[in-house]
């Protein structure tokens, strides 16, 4: 049977320009192309998780306007129970404005109703989150809101995967029930000077093309990346985030979901979109048949 796999995050439309380079201050520069794509790093998630085979809800929510109306009926498409997600008159969806250039991506978002997913709207969600065999949360929606989802999984004792993006100190209690956090590199960097040397066991740090580092019976140890031609590296994280959680829901151990979830997340990068290029359980499986463990 799919894991049930709970997502507590943003939903954002991304408008995405190409250029080949970026403006200056005061500077207006010809870019390359313009596309819109479902984006936010909550739906992201919750996409990856279902192509990966998790049945999974998403609480968040979304604007009454066209962008709102597009991404529910995108999410829709994508398997994703709706049960969670809520409609908010007078605010806008949630967008980001990324900037591609080359192999680097720069990206403003404005959260609009990301931000009215509030504790009060989780606590109203209680029955979902109880019914879930993990949660995820990143930090695009309020702090009240990720520690109210960390009260609730303590108290139904279920496992909580805290992906630290876009990076802000998290509050002592929500690092003590987190099961793993997920840093990037750089965020691993601020989170590091925040933490407990007994929470650093915790981390599972991704590190690009080297791979990620966890800790392994007290040991940190590189469970290798795999390399691809990269086209777009916006919601690699993601889709990494949303593997590892459906893998260790399914009972593998932290190394294999780890593993599995390289896979994703390199196949991801391959296509332009956050979730364009986000795989099926059975591309992540040719990658590692094909390239081994070792990427
Ligand atoms: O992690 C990538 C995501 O971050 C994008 O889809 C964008 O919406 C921002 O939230
Ligand atoms: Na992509």
């Amino acid at each position: 049977t799919k894991p049930k796999v709970t997502v507590v995050g943003s939903i954002n439309m991304d408008l995405t320009v190409s250029t080949p380079v970026i403006p200056k201050q005061g500077e207006t520069v010809l870019g390359d192309r313009f596309a819109t794509y479902p984006g936010g790093k909550g739906a992201n998630q919750a996409v990856a998780a279902s192509r990966l085979g998790a049945d999974v809800r998403l609480i968040g929510a979304v604007g009454e306007d066209a962008f709102g109306d597009e991404l529910a009926r995108h999410l829709e498409s994508e398997g994703i129970g709706l049960s969670g997600l809520t409609k908010l008159p007078e605010i806008s969806t949630g967008t980001a404005t990324i900037i591609l250039c080359e192999q680097d991506n720069r990206i403003i978002v404005a959260p609009g109703a990301n931000a009215e997913v509030t504790p009060e709207y989780v606590e109203s969600m209680r029955a979902l989150i109880k019914d879930s065999d993990i949660l995820l949360v990143q930090l695009e929606i309020p702090m009240e809101t990720i520690r109210k989802v960390a009260e609730l999984a303590e108290e139904y004792q279920i496992p909580l995967v805290v992906n630290p993006a876009p990076y802000h100190d998290l509050p002592k209690e929500v690092l003590e029930i987190a099961t793993f956090l997920t840093p990037n590199e750089s965020e691993a960097v601020l989170l590091n000077e925040a933490l407990d040397a007994d929470f650093q066991d915790k981390c599972v740090t991704t590190k690009g093309a080297l791979g990620v580092e966890v800790t392994l019976n007290g040991e940190k140890v590189i469970v290798p990346g795999y390399r691809v031609p990269v086209e777009d590296t916006t919601g690699a994280g993601d889709t990494f985030n949303g593997a590892l959680v459906t893998r260790i829901a399914l009972g593998y151990s932290l190394e294999e979901a780890v593993q599995f979830a390289n896979a994703a997340a390199a196949l991801s990068i391959t296509k332009e979109g956050a979730q364009s290029g986000m795989p099926t359980k059975k591309e992540v499986e040719m990658l590692i048949e094909e390239r081994g463990t070792e990427g």
